[in-house]
């Protein structure tokens, strides 16, 4: 756990108060995110400044104080304020209470909605199997899974990457957390997952849901979500019973093999529901965002030919490190996820103004990456400029930060580099149209509107 940082000060030094942001009802500002969230926070910064409150859900004014707070959202778009946020004490800026709404689909023990002293515990076990060695030994699995789903793009017509990435990415992790490598074993585990959360995750099934949890006190919400999370606990369920009882363990390096072994600080193994709830969370977490961040990452090179065929040169020579800059410069302009969230446990100083408990904090990387003073000409595509400056803690946030930064970077990066060097080297790819895509918000994402469409040209190289 890192130090306190010498910014962070815990003790009222003055009144609480939040900084300025728009004045309109909480109503009408959550109109305003909806139809646009990046331009409405681009707004906001140009007319409030890199610190500002934004106010998304009406509450009771006659509650606590820090129920009064929920719902106002900090947004930080100075890198100094995000070193203070993402250095400070995690037991007093909290994130599992930002991610409680996955709860019903990832579990109470998912390491998304811990806290600590729990959260420390489960991330440490989930570490290494997806670092170092271990992530780059995925390499040539993300390369057949690239290039068999390749064979099936239609040449000639114009289509949607978006759904085809989401395919490789679903697929990749399947067989990276199971290790299962019979097709009708994965067909039918990936067909349950895509199934569950393709419903899950779209915005209109998600509010009619919650409309009937309103009416009906809960049922609703439950009966259909169980429906869909039910099939796939199952199949979860079933797979950590066959890897508990496998012979060959010792000798397997797929995630869940390597979680059967692990052990907690006091030698105890985790039991079958935390297995069960940290394989959906790298289940969800590890698929959506890759394919979002791949159909991105397409969508910007293919606009520039130079770039496409020195992607395709450095390939042909065994290097990788453009196709990695092209990566990181896809994430930058478009990060996937356009800022994380934390909840003040007790009262902090940023940027002069005491924010009160019960604030959520939203360190923006959607703002950040966009700053001129630390990247010159901001809106242009230039992979280059992550060659000649690596990427800051606190100026490129595509995977959070601090204790509690995306345990799959290495792995979303690898998968990136290796799906973009596999399709180039054999497909002849231009975008559908000539104008660029715009963004457009995926539940809790930032997606291309159209899907990335592209054309296949003369039947590939
Ligand atoms: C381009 C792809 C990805 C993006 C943009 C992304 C982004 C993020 C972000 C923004 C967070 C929250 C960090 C914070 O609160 O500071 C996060 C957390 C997490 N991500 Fe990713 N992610 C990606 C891929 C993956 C993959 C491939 C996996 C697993 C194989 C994964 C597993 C996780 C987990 C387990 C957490 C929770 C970490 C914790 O709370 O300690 N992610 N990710």
């Amino acid at each position: 756990m890192p130090a306190e940082s010498s910014r962070t000060r815990t003790l009222p030094a003055k009144s609480p108060s939040l900084p300025p942001g728009p004045r309109q009802p909480a109503a009408l500002q959550a109109a305003r995110w909806l139809l646009g969230s990046t331009s409405f926070l681009e707004r906001c910064q140009a007319r409030f400044g890199d610190l500002f409150t934004v106010n998304l859900v009406a509450k009771a004014a006659a509650g606590p104080a820090a129920d009064r707070n929920q719902g106002r959202w900090v947004f930080l778009a100075d890198p100094e304020h995000v070193r203070q946020v993402f250095t400070a004490d995690p037991e007093i800026v909290r994130t599992g209470d930002t991610n409680r709404f996955l709860e019903p689909l990832v579990g109470p023990r998912s390491i998304l909605v811990l806290d600590e002293p729990g959260h420390r515990g489960q991330r440490k076990l989930m570490l290494p199997p997806l670092h170092g060695e271990r992530v780059r030994n995925y390499g040539t699995l993300i390369s057949r899974v690239a290039e068999a789903d390749l064979a099936r793009w239609p040449v000639g017509e114009p289509f949607a990457l978006w759904p085809r990435m989401q395919a490789i990415t679903l697929e990749v992790i399947v067989r990276a957390v199971f290790g299962i490598a019979e097709p009708r074993r994965i067909a039918r585990v990936t067909a349950l997952l895509g199934r569950m959360l393709n419903r899950m995750t779209n915005a209109r099934w998600l509010l009619v849901q919650s409309l009937l949890a309103t009416v009906a006190e809960s049922t609703g919400h439950k009966g259909t979500a169980r429906r869909l999370i039910g099939p796939v606990d199952e199949v979860i369920r079933t797979e950590i019973a066959h890897r508990r009882a496998a012979t060959d363990l010792d000798q397997r390096d797929d995630i869940l093999s390597l979680l059967v072994r692990a052990e907690y600080a006091d030698g105890s193994p985790m039991s079958d529901d935390e297995l069960r709830d940290e394989l959906m969370t790298l289940l969800i977490a590890g698929h959506e965002s890759t394919a979002t961040a791949l159909a991105w990452a397409f969508e910007l090179l293919l606009r520039h030919p130079d770039k496409v065929a020195r992607v395709r040169e450095e390939t042909e020579a065994g290097l990788d490190d453009y196709a990695g800059a092209v990566a990181q410069e896809t994430l930058r302009l478009r990060p996937v996820v356009p800022f994380v969230l934390r909840n003040l446990a007790q009262p902090m100083e940023i940027g002069g103004h005491l924010l009160p408990a019960g604030t959520w904090l939203a360190p923006c990387a959607y703002l950040i990456h966009r700053r001129e003073d630390v990247y010159p000409e901001p809106l242009r595509f230039r992979p280059e400029r992550f060659l000649e400056r690596p990427a800051g803690a606190t100026t490129w946030l595509p995977f959070g930060g601090g204790v509690r930064r995306c345990l799959g970077a290495s792995f979303a990066q690898l998968e990136m580099r290796r799906v973009l060097q596999t399709v180039l080297a054999h497909a002849d790819l231009v975008p559908a149209r000539g104008k660029a895509e715009k963004i457009r918000a995926r539940f809790i994402t930032l997606a291309p509107a159209r899907g990335a469409r592209v054309l296949l040209e003369g039947g590939g190289k």
